[in-house]
């Protein structure tokens, strides 16, 4: 009998000698890890500056990284540029302290809480999504980040975002949080860029900020309907790092994976005036303005790649992986393969009705990852999604004016090149 194979004769696409799959990585991520799923199987190497990575399609591999020995892989790859500015929270903490974290945070998620959180959420959609209508040149993209943004500081600190200067922060944060993850090498120079000094800057302020609303809230005696207010309890006053950590880790997941998101399924509704009907014609439930959200993010799911290292030496999809590998797990992939989807590039949001959905198989479709670290506000995530969409189709009719096909840039999320141009049109009954 034969045991399984050593990872690095897993099939792989023909690379540079010298520099392997990173020239095609720089110029089409997108493509190179699809075609390598297509063609050679479930389990494929690449090569990026002599360290070799493994991309995991096959259900059972994911199932084995995600769920069964989820202990033995770590989130390894481009996190330690994250924990600058999210420190110990959940997105990057590992063992005790992020099961410590995991168990405070989970209950402030539960639906009940969630719906209490709805009112509120629908009244800021609202009001924003009124004043697109206004915007000459709109881009959507833009609109949506700044939606989301005000949903997420008012759902976590009952603050409003579009006033309070924080607002400003996050982006400076994020961009360079994204820069200095995905640079495979990071050169030091002895000295501080104008970048570097503006989002250290952004840091003390961003701090400073989210600080002064957990002590006005302690010293205060009134509730609100927030996270903050659920996490309040679950941390002392000496544990006010923790606390400060779990804040912007939730912030910072939340909101430009909802935004991603919402400009690509508003993206795709322009171009199904079909699916826009139906959306506009819904009344209660929203089972289809629902389906439409999935099956946008099958098609462009925010988080498109995310990575884990593996501790010990472990067997995947029959090749065996040694410690310290890096595997490579992709809804975009998965979400596109055709072993998995019938004609995966077609806009179908009856693939998840109620009727087909069983159909689909396991880790076909993963946009909140799966197992002990899935994510944790999925369902916030979908409640959000399925109330803007339904505000905006509701109140208007968009017409796509960027050029087809898109232009991706392949960041932490999946965003748009160059925004998201639509035209909005008022429906008459709005
Ligand atoms: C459409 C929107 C969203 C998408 C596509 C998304 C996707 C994901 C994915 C794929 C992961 C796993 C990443 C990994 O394992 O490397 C994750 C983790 C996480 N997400 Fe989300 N997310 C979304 C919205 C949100 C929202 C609204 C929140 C909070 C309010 C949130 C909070 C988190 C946290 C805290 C984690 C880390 C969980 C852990 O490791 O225990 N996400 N998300």
């Amino acid at each position: 009998m034969t045991g399984p194979l050593d990872a690095s004769a897993a099939p792989s696409l023909p690379a540079h000698f010298l520099f392997g799959h990173l020239p095609r990585r720089r110029r089409d991520p997108l493509g190179m890890y699809l075609e390598s799923a297509e063609k050679l199987g479930g389990f494929t190497r690449f090569r990026f500056l002599g360290k070799s990575l493994y991309l995991v399609t096959e259900p059972d591999g994911i199932q084995r990284v995600l769920v069964e020995n989820a202990k033995n892989y770590v989130k390894g790859f481009g996190y330690a540029a994250m924990k600058t500015v999210m420190g110990e929270g959940l997105v990057t903490a590992e063992g005790k302290t992020w099961q410590e974290q995991r168990r405070r945070c989970q209950p402030a998620f539960h639906s009940k809480r969630l719906e209490e959180l709805l009112p509120t959420m629908n009244a800021l959609i609202e009001e924003s999504v009124a004043a697109w209508g206004a915007q000459p040149d709109f881009d959507l993209f833009r609109a949506s980040l700044a939606l989301s943004r005000r949903i997420a500081a008012r759902a976590l600190l009952s603050v409003d975002s579009s006033v309070d200067s924080f607002d400003e922060l996050i982006p400076v944060l994020q961009r360079e949080v994204s820069r200095r993850s995905l640079a495979l090498v990071n050169f030091r120079l002895p000295f501080k860029t104008a970048r570097e000094r503006a989002f250290d800057d952004a840091l003390v302020k961003l701090d400073a900020f989210v600080y002064a609303q957990i002590r006005q809230r302690r010293a205060s005696t009134g509730r609100k309907v927030d996270l903050l207010q659920d996490l309040l309890d679950k941390y002392s006053v000496e544990e006010e790092l923790q606390l400060r950590d779990a804040l912007v880790t939730l912030f910072l997941a939340a909101y430009e994976t909802t935004a991603t998101s919402l400009t690509w399924i508003l993206f795709l509704v322009a171009q199904h005036p079909e699916a826009a009907e139906a959306i506009a014609a819904e009344k209660d439930g929203q089972v289809f303005t629902r389906q439409v959200v999935e099956e946008g993010m099958r098609l462009y799911p925010a988080v498109w790649l995310f990575a884990r290292k593996a501790v010990e030496d472990d067997v995947l999809a029959g090749y065996r992986v040694s410690a310290g590998s890096f595997v490579l797990i992709s809804p975009w992939v998965n979400h596109r393969l055709t072993r998995f989807w019938e004609n995966p590039g077609a806009f179908r949001p009856e693939r998840f009705s109620p009727a087909n959905r069983p159909s689909i198989p396991r880790h076909a479709f993963l946009p909140f990852s799966a197992g002990p670290r899935q994510c944790i506000g999925a369902g916030f995530a979908m409640m959000e999604l399925v109330a803007m969409v339904s505000a905006v189709v509701r109140r208007y009719h968009l017409e796509l004016r960027s050029p087809l096909p898109p232009q991706f840039d392949p960041l932490i999320t999946l965003q748009p090149k160059d925004g998201m141009k639509l035209k909005l049109t008022p429906r008459r009954s709005a």
